[in-house]
């Protein structure tokens, strides 16, 4: 006799940790991405159909369309603590919850803020490059001599969690001076405890030694950097953008770095990516990685886990870990 499941029904979209696949497996009938390709919205929108929830990452677009093509589905839980890949205005009307994962990468993520601003101020792939060539021939007093980081003015633009995060690293650990501008200031308990002071953005671009970005893609944060606010950065300045791509222009950054406009850049994240505009790949001062910020094993299973943790509590309970948006 043939029976008819009553457990519902969720899909990962990309390949995930096993045991994460395992515990909802628990609870769901589970379909995954084992070749861990990206799907077109239309083979995402096929796959999901039947579907209540979904785990997506930031590769994967859930808008009107794909909404109004899965009108079953419940709950989308994002592998990631940014989530402009949801139009969540269009998740709200269509009812379903949208979840990402914030805290559980902040440290992990504000080290490699850190990482890379070191790597972009000390050079460092400019010069492995050089002696990989084959090109060290002698110690010079100002071989791949860079800028200071201890001691220098770190700039946060986005001073969410991660900024926070990165503030106390650089105040703390590098004896560094701390300015941030955020859409909104921090209290003074936070400010003191970072050490940070808040500023408007002219003077953070002017009065920064090592700007990092840190704040979300939106259409007001889209080219938040251009070719007017490199102008205004110190020509021996670095600029590092671990948050979206896109709040860089990076057409124009290219040009600063190619004329020296400012010194170096440090790139996790790119418009388009995972293209990268093909002049940043043939500039030597600018660092360039593959959107891997939270990428350790720990806080990869602890993002995953996270977004389960939200499928499972939301279509068990009916209340999510971390909602982004309120549904009826
Ligand atoms: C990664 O970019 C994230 O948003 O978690």
């Amino acid at each position: 006799m043939s029976s008819v499941s009553s457990r519902a029904s969720v899909l990962v979209s990309r390949s995930v940790f096993p045991e994460v696949v395992e515990r909802l497996r628990e609870h769901f009938d589970v379909q995954t991405n084992d070749e861990d390709a990206v799907w077109s919205p239309a083979e995402l929108a096929a796959r999901l159909q039947g579907k209540k929830g979904v785990l997506t990452t930031g590769s994967e677009r859930v808008d009107a369309a794909l909404l109004a093509a899965c009108p079953q589905l419940k709950i989308v839980a994002n592998i990631a603590v940014g989530y402009n890949n949801f139009d969540v205005p269009a998740m709200t009307a269509a009812g379903v919850l949208a979840t990402n994962t914030p805290d559980v990468l902040t440290e992990t993520t504000a080290d490699f803020g850190f990482a890379l601003l070191m790597a972009t101020a000390r050079r460092i792939s400019e010069s492995e490059h050089f002696l990989r060539a084959g090109q060290w021939n002698q110690w010079r007093l100002d071989l791949f001599a860079g800028a200071e980081v201890h001691g220098s003015t770190l700039g946060i633009l986005g001073m969410g969690r991660i900024g926070q995060a990165i503030a106390r690293r650089g105040a703390h650990g590098f004896g560094m001076k701390v300015i941030y501008h955020n859409r909104s200031r921090l209290d003074a308990a936070t400010e003191a405890e970072c050490k940070a002071r808040y500023v408007d953005k002219a003077e953070l671009l002017s009065s920064a030694d090592h700007l990092i970005l840190v704040l979300p893609y939106s259409a007001e944060s889209h080219h938040a950097i251009g070719a007017a606010e490199i102008a205004q950065m110190k020509p021996t300045a670095t600029l590092v953008n671990i948050a979206r791509g896109g709040i860089v222009d990076d057409a124009a950054l290219a040009v600063a770095l190619r004329e020296k406009r400012i010194a170096a850049a440090g790139l996790d994240v790119y418009e388009g990516e995972p293209k990268v505009h093909p002049d940043l790949l043939t500039v030597p001062n600018v660092v360039l990685t593959p959107h891997i910020a939270s990428a350790t094993i720990a806080t990869r299973k602890a993002m995953a886990n996270l977004a389960a943790d939200n499928v499972i509590a939301f279509l068990t309970t009916g209340r999510a870990v971390t909602p982004i948006n309120t549904v009826a």
